[in-house]
């Protein structure tokens, strides 16, 4: 019998529907932020909850649940306190911090208070260096904090309360969390109003302004468009592109001179050094678009968007690109052109190089 309700089936379906059909794998990770919402954590249930609704194989899902650790194997509490040890925390205090609570707790890394209220980890570096040492309670941040403040936080916790963190919206259960991270809204009322910006964050905005820094034609109201507004955008940027005149060509056949920067006298243009300062040497464009049709297409990529290959990577011989709904053929193509590196090890580390080293080593004595 599922342990998932018709509730968590329908949220399923709605995460699922944000993809493209021939896409719906990509909604692997909401999902198992869904299935922790409803057991706190990853379980097998869960794991085969999550094959079953993508049409995959519980191994596949299993393979991206136990990568990230925000996916949780094992029964967690409803606060999940995080302290980072990374080296900026460090060196202000963070193992100190994670110590007194370990102690306190009598709990070690990823464990479970008896009651079932804290879960505590230590946590890599979380992006918070300048308010350091922070510790997290269901990622929300707690900054600065000392041995003390973090008892006083835990305590707190444990007798039903829900202390404020400094940054963001006020704390909710993991399994709460959850429910946000697969992407749902928070419904509590003026939740996501609760805590501004930290001034550390704000550093360098206050920097910019004090020294009238900005960003030509930034206008931080701008709404962000949707994709069918994008494209059109693009379009229009393109027709205006390919309206524009081509350059007149002098009657010698010379490029026309560029004003005062440019040599006159031979129709070519003035070297950047003249016209910007810098000595770098130009680099041509890869191609002939104008930036601001080149940014529209980066902002929204579609299956036309030219994409480099990485170096070293072999694309299958086919002369037509597959059609959009070929992408798992055309995965399934990829992945047999491009064999995995069998013990992943890097090249060189290949059974016999040590060997071969040593022999070229004592050879050169
Ligand atoms: S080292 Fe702790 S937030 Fe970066």
């Amino acid at each position: 019998m599922t342990v998932f309700t018709e509730e968590t089936r329908e949220r399923a379906r709605e995460i699922i529907a944000r993809y493209p059909a021939d896409r719906s794998r990509s909604a692997l990770l909401p999902l198992l932020h869904l299935v922790q919402s409803e057991e706190g954590y990853v379980s097998p249930a869960g794991v085969e909850f999550c094959a079953d609704v993508l049409g995959l194989n519980k191994a596949q899902v299993g393979a991206v649940a136990t990568f990230y650790t925000m996916y949780k194997r094992k029964p967690t509490g409803d606060y999940l306190v995080s302290v980072c040890t990374n080296t900026m925390c460090n060196v202000l205090g963070g193992q100190e911090v994670y110590d007194t609570l370990a102690e306190h707790l009598g709990v070690g890394h990823d464990e479970t208070t008896a009651d079932g209220k804290i879960t505590l980890e230590h946590a890599e570096c979380l992006a918070a260096c300048d308010y350091g040492p922070v510790m997290t309670v269901n990622y929300d941040f707690f900054d600065g904090v000392d041995p003390q403040g973090a008892l006083g936080v835990v305590e707190e916790l444990r007798a039903g309360g829900r202390p404020m963190p400094t940054r963001g919206a006020r704390l909710c259960t993991l399994k709460e969390m959850a429910v946000q991270l697969a992407g749902f809204a928070d419904e509590r009322e003026g939740a996501v109003a609760d805590g501004g910006p930290g001034e550390a964050t704000l550093r360098g905005l206050r920097l910019a302004e004090q020294h009238g820094i900005a960003v030509p034609g930034f206008d931080p109201n701008t709404p962000i468009r949707s994709k069918a507004e994008a494209d059109q955008a693009a379009a229009k940027a393109k027709a205006a592109e390919a309206a524009k005149p081509e350059p007149a060509k002098a009657a010698n056949g010379a490029r026309p001179t560029t004003g005062t920067a440019g040599n006159a006298g031979t129709g070519e243009p003035a070297p950047a050094a003249a016209v910007t300062g810098s000595t770098a040497p130009d680099v041509k464009a890869p191609d002939g678009k104008s930036p601001q049709v080149r940014t529209a297409e980066t902002r929204q990529p579609d299956a036309r968007t030219a994409v480099p290959d990485a170096p070293g990577t072999k694309v299958p011989a086919e002369t037509t690109p597959p059609a959009p709904r070929d992408a798992q053929k055309a995965a399934a193509a990829g992945a047999a052109a491009n064999p995995p590196a069998g013990d992943g090890k890097p090249a060189g580390d290949e059974a016999g190089a040590q060997e071969r080293n040593l022999k070229e080593a004592e050879a050169q004595k």
